[in-house]
């Protein structure tokens, strides 16, 4: 079963980078990406690629090379569908923020409405692939809706969760590790399905690193696969405050544990507290459905991983406040960078709104500098924690163009994302331009610490004695 027309509802993060590099590598297939958000459909389809609404590097490329030839984005969710042998959903799956579950649980509603849309239109046999991250079991849901809804036409759903992380999605959807495709391995249907789908990646990736399973392996593969990322980062943040105290340094740490290849150099970098928009969503919802399953230790056990996180982007904030005679009242901080990560425009659970929500209530005033996030984005993002009015977070929280502009005049800078870029400035002149003593906050360690100190910065950092 060759496929040769592809859908996938939702033209986000996950459906956008991965189409296009379905569409660029697989030149026969048409793919066509299907949203009810106009705008990010007509921002996906401006002449001028810099206005696309993801930035990753190397994503313009690639579209460039597939939109128009058999890459096409469109709000014609129904034509879409009608159309494809192979329906993909790539919706947002957030915490769910109402009723039960509320603050846990993934909210599956964005992903039923997909399904009921796909079986109310359908009228041929059709291959539906979860691309969106889910709770396991939930292909069992979306089969309930298929099979009863339906024209009673055929469908088989496969799981095929997405592992890109932001900033080197382009990379890693041509590199992948693995491709996981789960599906009704036991019926021959079933795996025609899985193959058919395994033929798409076989494209440009070597056979061998193209997984099938059963669809629940797949399924809790996807948060189990997060979930040790995180508690990666939240095993060294948690030794970063004991380094802290002891004159141990963190960075040497890491180095040291890491060159053992059991345990590998990677997702042991410190930092301020792991953000994004999956970490933190799934550990809770992986926690929720132990719980629901009455598996209590094993639920505790993941919480604790969002309680360090939390801990951590609270100890930081604390310890500018502390620094600087515990009070911000009307000092300025300058941030160097909102972005959850360097490489990417998405702030969803950054560190850094949380630090400053913090730094506003002690009434310190923030001016921020990142190179790629808009300002309506940072203010939406404070104004969604609701602690304050819309007026209050626009007054104290200044957006600048510039960096040393935004450090002109501050007590003090934190570093709240691993831009390169930070790391090439003229800390001579910025110091200069700072009040005294000027303090720096390096909330990545990716600052040259002994230079600054040699300049006069007084520095912190994550995980250092100084
Ligand atoms: P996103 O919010 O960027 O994109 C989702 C898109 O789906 C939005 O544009 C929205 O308008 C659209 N949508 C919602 N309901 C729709 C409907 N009924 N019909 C048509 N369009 C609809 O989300 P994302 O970051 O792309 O994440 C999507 C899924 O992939 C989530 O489950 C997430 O956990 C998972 N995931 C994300 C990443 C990542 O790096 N962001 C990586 C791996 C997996
Ligand atoms: C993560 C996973 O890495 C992807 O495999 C997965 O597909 C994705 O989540 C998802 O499901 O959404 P992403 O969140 O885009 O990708 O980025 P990461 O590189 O994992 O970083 C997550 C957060 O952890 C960032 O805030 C980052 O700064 C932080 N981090 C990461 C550290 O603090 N230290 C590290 O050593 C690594």
């Amino acid at each position: 079963m060759s496929i040769k027309n592809i859908c996938c509802i939702g033209a986000g993060y996950v459906g956008g980078p991965t189409m296009a590099v379905i569409a660029q590598k697989c030149p026969e297939i048409k793919v066509n990406v299907v949203d009810i958000n106009p705008q990010r459909i007509a921002d996906w389809n401006d002449e001028n690629l810099d206005k696309l609404p993801i930035f990753e590097p190397g994503l313009k490329e690639v579209v460039a090379e597939a939109r128009g030839r058999n890459l096409f984005f469109s709000t014609d969710i129904e034509k879409g569908i009608r159309e494809a042998e192979m329906i993909f959903i790539s919706v947002n799956t957030p915490t769910k923020t109402y009723g039960k579950g509320k603050g846990m649980a993934a909210d599956l509603k964005f992903v039923e409405l997909c399904a009921r849309q796909i079986a109310e239109v359908a009228t041929e046999d059709k291959i539906v692939v979860e691309k969106s991250t889910l709770p396991v079991r939930t292909a069992q849901a979306i089969k309930d809706i298929l099979d009863n809804v339906g024209n009673g036409v055929k469908f088989q759903i496969l799981s095929n969760p997405e592992f890109l992380a932001e900033g080197t999605a382009v990379n890693d959807l041509h590199h992948a590790d693995r491709v996981l495709i789960g599906g009704d391995i036991a019926t021959a249907e079933g795996r025609k399905a899985m193959d058919a789908l395994s033929d798409i990646y076989a494209h440009w990736l070597p056979k061998e690193r193209i997984l099938q399973t059963n669809v629940w392996s797949s399924e809790l593969s996807k948060l189990t696969a997060n979930a040790f990322l995180a508690q990666r980062v939240s095993s060294i943040n948690a030794l970063s405050a004991l380094c802290e105290k002891t004159e141990a340094d963190i960075d040497e740490v890491a180095r040291a544990i890491g060159s053992d290849s059991r345990i590998g150099q990677k997702f042991l970098k410190s930092s301020v507290g792991f953000g994004g928009s999956c970490f933190q969503k799934d550990i809770l919802n992986l926690v929720y459905i132990c719980r629901s399953l009455g598996l209590q230790e094993v639920a505790d056990y993941w919480e604790q991983v969002i309680i360090l996180n939390d801990y951590q982007k609270r100890r930081f904030a604390d310890g500018i406040i502390a620094t600087l005679n515990n009070t911000i009242s009307g000092k300025k901080i300058t941030f160097f960078g909102w972005a959850f990560k360097k490489d990417t425009n998405d702030t969803r659970e950054s560190a850094a709104i949380y630090v400053a929500d913090h730094l506003l209530d002690d009434q310190g005033s923030i001016h921020v500098y990142d190179p790629k996030v808009r300002p309506q984005q940072m203010y939406a993002d404070l104004n969604y924690l609701n602690t304050r009015s819309e007026k209050e977070n626009e007054e104290f929280l200044t957006v600048c163009t510039d960096p040393y502009e935004a450090a002109k005049g501050a007590h003090a800078i934190a570093v709240l994302t691993e831009w390169d870029e930070f790391k090439t400035y003229d800390w001579q002149r910025i110091y200069n331009n700072m009040l005294k003593p000027a303090h720096i906050f390096d909330g990545r360690n990716i600052l040259d610490h002994k230079e600054l100190i040699k300049i006069g910065f007084k520095v912190r950092a994550i995980g250092k004695a100084y």
